[in-house]
């Protein structure tokens, strides 16, 4: 399969990337800037590429699947990890930082999917899967934006998996749980002391078994619409 995961360069995306390089398949390792993080995850996958491609512009995006295109001629996953986040109280986002959010967090996958859709038609087979948060359906102070990207997502999922059902196009998205990667770990230390106390493991996420869930998920047909909490705190 090919199999184009975004923000691939770090964290649960680099996971995921070496998830689908270990089964064999042809892997897209995508970034924004880190191209040399990028190639590293690149160098230890036995089929893989690494592309750059700022998710907010469908330009860029639209460039880097016609170059997956011409490489494989086909896109069989594609996983919309790439996100940001910023920890501040909704008095004090300023409309920069929050267009920002949910321009990565939701424009991005729409870009990508907008982009890859149609060679999945074409094929009338494909898996997208979504990266949200269980902050899109609980909310959480200080993350007004990154939680009103991550429930957007979700609603994207939704209508997208109803839209391309009868393509033979599965469309979910997954809950990951709080991970210890760049993003995770830059929270503040009362942040993190909360998720711990909400755990019913009372412990983070690990981005290798996400990882292992996504590409078993993506290799199973008949499911789609769906939303997975592997998050151990009950929404
Ligand atoms: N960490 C957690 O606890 C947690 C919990 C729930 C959900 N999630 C979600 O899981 C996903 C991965 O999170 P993570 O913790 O692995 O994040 P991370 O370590 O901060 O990595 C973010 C990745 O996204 C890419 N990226 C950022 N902005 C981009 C843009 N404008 N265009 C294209 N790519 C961009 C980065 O590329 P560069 O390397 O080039 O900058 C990088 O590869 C995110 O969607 C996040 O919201 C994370």
């Amino acid at each position: 399969m090919v199999c184009l995961i975004t923000g691939s360069s770090r964290g649960l995306g680099k996971a995921i990337a070496m998830s689908f390089g270990r089964k064999g398949h042809q892997v897209v390792v995508h970034c924004k800037d880190k191209i040399k993080d990028a190639e590293e995850v690149v160098s230890q996958i036995k089929e893989a590429i690494a592309l750059k491609a700022d998710a907010k512009n469908f330009t860029e995006v639209k460039n880097l699947i016609d170059i997956v295109i011409k490489k494989w001629g086909k896109i069989d996953v594609l996983i919309n990890n790439a996100g940001i986040t910023q920890e501040s109280l909704l008095l004090k986002t300023t409309e920069k930082d929050f267009d920002n959010i949910i321009t990565v967090n939701l424009k991005g996958p729409f870009n990508f999917i907008r982009a890859a859709a149609p060679y999945m038609i074409k094929q009338k087979s494909g898996h997208i899967i979504n990266i949200s948060s269980i902050a899109g359906m609980k909310g959480k102070a200080g993350l007004s934006a990154y939680s009103a990207s991550k429930a957007g997502l979700i609603g994207l999922t939704l209508s997208t998996a109803k839209e391309l059902g009868r393509y033979n196009i599965m469309v979910n998205a997954i809950l990951p749980g709080y991970m210890l990667t760049d993003m995770g770990i830059n929270s503040s230390d009362k942040a993190k002391e909360t998720v711990l106390q909400e755990s019913l493991l009372k412990k983070f996420s690990e981005p290798e078994k996400v990882a292992e869930f996504i590409c078993h998920l993506s290799e199973i047909s008949g499911i789609t619409g769906q939303v997975f909490n592997l998050d151990s705190r009950i929404i």
